[in-house]
């Protein structure tokens, strides 16, 4: 099954919970989402059953062989390791993979590590307390992640992945920290530039760190080298080191967008299919499950859906260099 610019479905990422506990400044904002914010009420969010079913169908019908779980923050979704077993259990599914702040993850490693959690990503901004608060939005202890961190790796779940968003004036330092932190281990740190996702972020182009700036402040804790990509499609450029052992990776989505081999579809916590990361909207597929639509109309509907894609918003960004004014689903709605 193709897409109108020829890309297959093969990833499918689930926002489990459109809540978090931190306040980061690219993605949620304190000034624009305050804390006593409203969030989905739980019955409009997707049912652990209708998460199953759904994964089920594109596992099963449609080629994906892949599922990430996202959110706001999925660990504060109860019974998230019961989603994960469950999930874990399908044939065909080889990759079972999960992001998170890190913030839960003392308590909640072990379990998710027992359901059968097959890889870690935790998003790290920054090893300096003070600006890990500052860009978390004063919610978080930089402590609690590193611990969750350290209990993550225990529990089996390593070797991680790392994920810091740079930002201009905000934590260029931590691309050094973080590389000298996890340079010789088996944990790959990725470099994320600051991206137009949603609209209440107040986006602009001035604070986006290049990924051949990121690359230059990298070379000063030690030589790269670059490496081919794990898999077509693959979002990260990879670099190992020349003299130890350890990987680092750049997520240029700004500067050297991806979509030509974008392979992704997105279910939102309330359960809208989504076929990019910078849709306004999407079609209601949690809507049709509760109206006891059979699973060929489910089928036919997403199958009519992926055929139509022609989503290539961050290569137009570049072509346009500026953000579109279109207001967007933002990224708390969608978990990346
Ligand atoms: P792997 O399976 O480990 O390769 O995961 P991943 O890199 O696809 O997932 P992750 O959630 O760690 O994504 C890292 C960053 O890349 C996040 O900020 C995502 O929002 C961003 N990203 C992932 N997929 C896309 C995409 O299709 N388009 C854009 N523009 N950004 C993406
Ligand atoms: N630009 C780039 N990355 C972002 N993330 C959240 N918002 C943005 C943004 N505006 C990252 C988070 C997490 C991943 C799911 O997406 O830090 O690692
Ligand atoms: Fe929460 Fe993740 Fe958004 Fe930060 S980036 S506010 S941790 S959902
Ligand atoms: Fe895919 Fe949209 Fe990201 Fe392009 S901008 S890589 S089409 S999700």
């Amino acid at each position: 099954m193709l897409d109108r610019a020829g890309r297959p479905l093969r990833d499918l990422r689930v926002s489990v919970t459109d809540r978090c506990n931190f306040r980061c400044i690219y993605c949620m904002p304190e000034s624009a989402y305050p804390k006593e914010s409203r969030y989905l009420p739980s019955q409009r969010l997707l049912s652990f059953d209708e998460i199953e079913r759904l994964v089920r169908l594109f596992v099963n019908e449609l080629g994906v062989r892949k599922v990430r779980i996202s959110g706001g923050e999925p660990l504060l979704r109860p019974g998230l390791p019961d989603l994960v077993a469950r999930l874990a259990a399908i044939p065909g599914l080889s990759d079972l993979a999960l992001t998170t702040n890190g913030y839960l993850l003392s308590d909640l490693a072990p379990a998710l590590a027992r359901a059968g959690l097959s890889r870690l990503t935790v998003s790290l901004d920054s090893l300096d307390p003070q600006e890990f608060a500052a860009l978390s939005g004063g919610q978080a202890a930089l402590e609690q992640v590193l611990d969750g961190i350290d209990a993550a790796i225990t529990a089996g779940l390593a070797p991680l992945k790392i994920n810091c968003v740079v930002m201009r004036g905000r934590n260029q330092g931590a691309i050094l920290s973080l590389a000298r932190r996890f340079r010789g281990t088996a944990h790959v740190v990725r470099f994320i530039e600051y991206m137009d996702v949603g609209t209440i972020n107040g986006w602009q182009r001035s604070d986006v760190v290049p990924a051949n700036e990121i690359l230059e402040s990298l070379a000063a804790a030690g030589p790269l080298v670059a490496l081919a990509p794990n898999y077509p499609g693959e979002v990260a450029r990879r670099y190992g080191w020349r003299d130890t052992a350890g990987e680092v990776g750049i997520i240029a989505s700004v500067t050297q967008p991806f979509c030509g081999a974008c392979h992704r579809a997105r279910l939102s916590a309330d359960g809208r299919l989504l076929t990019c990361l910078f849709a306004a909207s999407g079609v209601d597929i949690l809507g049709m499950l509760r109206s006891g639509e059979s699973d060929s109309a489910l089928l036919a509907r997403i199958g009519y859906t992926w055929r139509e894609r022609n989503d290539r918003y961050s290569e137009d960004r570049h072509a346009r260099s500026q953000s579109s004014a279109h207001k967007r689903l933002e990224m708390y709605q969608i978990g990346g």
